[in-house]
């Protein structure tokens, strides 16, 4: 394609939108529309809202309490008047409860991984190839070079390990999209052996898995090993919103001083911390409920011939992406909502339906819900 003269007029600034227009259309034609459709009273097989916590009386009841002392918003980044006690007892509780030494708040999941990945990312980084996309965002933003080794793959791990030597290895306790979990104890023995530290997004595993619900790290009997930094969201079993990530002191202390999605950021809301921290001790006591998602969970999975989850995650194929659009919006059409992942957002280019457990939503309903899903499959 040869240039445009330097002298010829600039296109006009509205050639932006025809060129996007046309870019939305081709992925239209792939299946590959994306819709923020408003939720339905549907049955609910797609949110992460594992324990029905977001609901929870005792979550909406403390919520209140902080929403009428301090207001809607925090009113600040943390250093700036963002931080209340509200925020000090949920990452002393947090800590406490996952074995972790010391937590930092974020405003979200994903802001926590960009910290925690900027903080630690010294060299290059390897990530599990499933990784979520806010740890592949992380290194990018961190300006590392990132290198991916074949999910939970440990003899990948180990030859990646050798020839690149990373600084930090990233992965999930809890797959967001696979739902499986990663072999911690072997991957903790790899990068230690490596001098690299493991950095565990237990977004999926926190109120899940674990004793009392504190995660895959804890019940891998890491806890509180030096070598392993947690993340999480408190947006998935604590049904509420923002991240956290948990480690040694020196790192909390390191993400104070230096973090800029700690720095820059406006604190979460004290009201939705408050609900979080209820959502954890009420978690910390729901033993039946996990029984409860793990059988849910095994059911899906056996009759949609989907691979055994680790916690609430299930996740049959689906086809391709027109397919599994189709499935899902045959399932939401018979109202049970579902997930459906497909290209990019699932990291083999295969297209699935991503179907969660939340233990709110009555047993028999989710049955007959499963059941729907089954006879919607095209
Ligand atoms: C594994 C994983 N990490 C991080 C995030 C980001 O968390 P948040 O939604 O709180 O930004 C998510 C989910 O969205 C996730 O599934």
């Amino acid at each position: 394609m040869s240039a445009a003269p330097l002298d010829a007029a600039p296109a006009p600034v509205t050639a932006v939108w025809d060129r996007l227009s046309r870019k939305a259309d081709l992925r239209a034609k792939a299946g590959l529309t994306r819709t923020a459709a408003v939720r339905s009273g549907a049955v609910d097989l797609a949110g992460n809202d594992y324990l029905g916590l977001s609901r929870h009386p005792g979550v909406l009841g403390a919520a209140a309490e902080a929403l009428a002392d301090h207001g809607l918003g925090a009113g600040g980044s943390r250093l700036v008047r963002g931080t209340t006690e509200v925020h000090e007892a949920f990452e002393a509780d947090f800590a406490r409860h996952t074995g972790t030494g010391t937590a930092v708040l974020y405003s979200s999941g994903y802001l926590a991984n960009l910290g925690a990945v900027a903080a630690l990312a010294a060299g290059p980084v390897l990530l599990d190839a499933h990784a979520h996309a806010s740890l592949h965002d992380a290194v990018r933003l961190a300006g590392r070079r990132a290198a991916t080794f074949a999910h939970n793959d440990l003899h990948d791990l180990e030859r990646q390990l050798e020839t690149l030597r990373p600084a930090l290895v990233a992965v999930e306790s809890v797959y967001s999209v696979l739902g499986d979990a990663a072999p911690l104890r072997d991957l903790h023995a790899l990068t230690a052996a490596h001098g690299a530290l493991l950095l565990v997004d237990e977004a999926h595993a926190i109120g899940t898995v674990g004793p009392h619900g504190s995660g895959g790290v804890a019940a891998a009997g890491l806890a509180g090993d030096p070598g392993i930094v947690v993340t999480a969201t408190l947006s998935k079993a604590l049904g509420a919103a923002g991240g956290v990530v948990a480690g040694p002191a020196a790192l909390r202390r390191h993400l104070h001083d230096t973090g800029r999605t700690f720095i820059y950021d406006t604190a979460p809301p004290p009201a939705v911390i408050a609900g979080a921290a209820a959502a954890l001790r009420i978690a910390r006591g729901s033993d039946s409920a996990r029984t409860e998602l793990a059988r849910r969970s095994a059911l899906a999975a056996k009759l949609l011939d989907a691979p055994a989850p680790a916690a609430g995650v299930c996740s049959p194929p689906a086809g391709d992406a027109r397919a599994a659009t189709a499935w899902a919006a045959r399932c939401a059409a018979r109202g049970v909502a579902v997930g459906c992942f497909r290209p990019p957002s699932t990291p083999d280019h295969r297209s699935r339906l991503r179907i969660t457990v939340n233990t709110r939503v009555p047993a028999a309903d989710f049955a007959h819900a499963l059941d729907t899903v089954l006879e919607a499959r095209p």
